[in-house]
């Protein structure tokens, strides 16, 4: 489908990004049918991927954290913080090692330079990793945006170090030519 398409077909499902097709391809292939109880959304602003979660799997109760502004969503409870102080967010901190499910689309500003971006785009996804690992239950979920760089197979042998299965995957709404690529990791 064109990337116009995705773009129309979330506005007429009433989703604020075409983000969310992204999301459901990968939820769809891993196959997993069983709800979340505690969902964790990272980089979650305009608010895409939390409406989808909260449409598909409604009992979810989901916290949202971006530095950007969310215009509300009902079943979300959002925090607009950086995820560095995610530690600091009290309601969030009580669930540490109680969430299902983290997802985290987080994407920094790009610079336009090849190597600080791509080490900016490392960071965050070195301490999504680290906020996956204190937050998530034993049997919980990652599912990671990240770039093809030169960074790649070190986070995916980092992930490996914690997670039992690791995967990625290059959903068909992605830009081919974004090099935007997602992993995914089961506790
Ligand atoms: C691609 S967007 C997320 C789209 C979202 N998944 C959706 O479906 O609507 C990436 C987000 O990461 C956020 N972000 C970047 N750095 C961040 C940080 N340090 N802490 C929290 N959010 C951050 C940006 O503000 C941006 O809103």
């Amino acid at each position: 489908m064109h990337l116009d398409n995705w773009a129309n077909k979330a506005k007429q499902m009433g989703y604020r990004s075409r983000a969310v097709f992204k999301l459901e391809e990968i939820l769809n292939k891993i196959k997993f049918k069983k709800s979340f109880k505690n969902v964790l959304d990272i980089g979650s602003a305009p608010g895409g991927w939390s409406q989808y979660i909260i449409k598909n799997f409604p009992k979810s109760k989901v916290y949202a954290v971006d530095i950007l502004d969310m215009e509300p969503i009902e079943g979300v409870f959002f925090f607009k913080e950086s995820i560095e102080e995610i530690d600091s967010i009290g309601p969030i901190n009580n669930l540490k090692r109680k969430f299902n499910l983290v997802i985290s689309d987080i994407a920094p500003n790009l610079s336009g330079i090849d190597a600080v971006d791509s080490e900016n785009v490392y960071m965050l996804n070195k301490l999504s990793l680290k906020i996956a690992n204190d937050y998530l239950d034993l049997g919980g979920l990652l599912v990671m945006k990240t770039f093809q760089n030169n960074m790649l197979r070190s986070l995916r042998k980092d992930m490996e170090l914690s997670f039992n299965i690791v995967q990625t995957y290059k959903p068909a709404a992605s830009k081919k030519q974004s090099g935007e690529i997602y992993l995914f990791g089961a506790k």
